[in-house]
């Protein structure tokens, strides 16, 4: 139980020198209509107003940068969601390929994200053996690095930049609300945030239909979700994994749940009274600080974050 965990204060703090310059420092936004909601003054940070349009380009830079330059022939991953992107971008900006490992089944503009970001397709089946056996022989062909979502330690650093950030920008913080799903961003925030100041909350946010997190932390044992969830909030279908459940398990103060219809009232909400357009994943704090169990929960808490992790939503699925 308990550190040495698979990163520290300061490897988050390299990375953030690492991919200063190379990443916005994005936002921080209030509404004063969702403060009265609330009845707590929230502080959005605004990561769908970051380069690729979600975080992920933090840890996948960090990732890429910190590559021997023996290794640094390819990347490989097998995301077709933001990680798949940011991914793309971050060993473009280097000069490396990058090869994503994408179902079939992917929606066009996913595809196109990838492609325009300098990546090559490769396709797979859309089932997890089929990704794994393509990623495998992808690596093998191209005798890259497989850089994973959310347990590679460097890409778990690169997300805790967003709680460096936000400390800085947010003096009396006193919590913050993190959408959970492989748990990289939670858990880099969380090594950050403690590290620095120790009485800042760090909530985990997660859809019902997808609560590996909430499961594992309540029983704690490492629970992974045994079918692939069915949610509207689809950055967040993987479960923790080995690297990101001790971080979680021993620093994140508590996991909240939301149902599908709380993540789509919360996602309007934020469209409607910050004009922002966030994809659901990141409607998932404000339907977590809305909720009842968190109002009846957290109550000496004023000052609250929340990131509002990413703004890729396929315009084509909009009325
Ligand atoms: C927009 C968005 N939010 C949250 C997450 C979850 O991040 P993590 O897997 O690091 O928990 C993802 C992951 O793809 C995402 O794309």
């Amino acid at each position: 139980m308990g550190p040495p965990y698979c990163i520290t204060l300061r490897a988050v703090q390299e990375a953030q020198r690492r991919i200063q310059g190379l990443v916005h420092t994005t936002p921080v936004m209030t509404c004063s209509s969702l403060d009265a909601l609330t009845g707590r003054k929230l502080f959005f940070k605004c990561e769908l107003l970051q380069k690729t349009g979600s975080f992920k380009i933090r840890g996948a830079l960090n990732a890429v940068k910190s590559l021997p330059s023996d290794k640094c022939t390819a990347v490989v991953t097998h995301s077709s969601g933001n990680h798949g992107q940011a991914l793309a971008l971050a060993a473009q900006s280097m000069g490396i390929p990058a090869h994503v490992v994408v179902p079939t089944t992917a929606a066009t503009c996913k595809k196109a994200a990838i492609l325009r970001f300098g990546a090559l397709i490769v396709d797979c089946e859309p089932t997890d053996k089929s990704r794994a056996e393509v990623a495998a022989k992808t690596l093998e062909k191209t005798g890259g690095v497989l850089i994973h979502p959310n347990q590679d330690p460097a890409v778990i650093a690169g997300q805790g930049t967003i709680g460096l950030e936000i400390l800085e920008q947010v003096p009396g913080l006193e919590a913050l609300v993190v959408p959970v799903g492989g748990g990289g961003m939670v858990a880099g925030i969380a090594v950050a945030v403690k590290a620095i100041k120790p009485d800042v909350k760090i909530y985990a946010a997660e859809p019902l239909n997808a609560d590996d997190c909430y499961r594992s932390k309540k029983s704690g044992v490492l629970t992974p979700n045994l079918q692939p969830p069915i949610t509207i909030a689809d950055g967040v279908k993987s479960s923790i994994g080995p690297n990101t459940w001790p971080i979680i398990r021993d620093l994140v103060d508590d996991v909240f749940t939301v149902t599908e219809d709380e993540i789509k009232s919360a996602t309007r909400l934020v469209w409607e009274r910050m004009k922002l357009l966030i994809e659901p994943t990141a409607g998932l704090g404000l339907a977590v600080i809305l909720s009842s169990q968190f109002q009846e929960i957290v109550r000496e808490v004023q000052n609250v974050g929340v990131v509002l992790c990413g703004g890729n939503v396929d315009l084509g699925t909009l009325p």
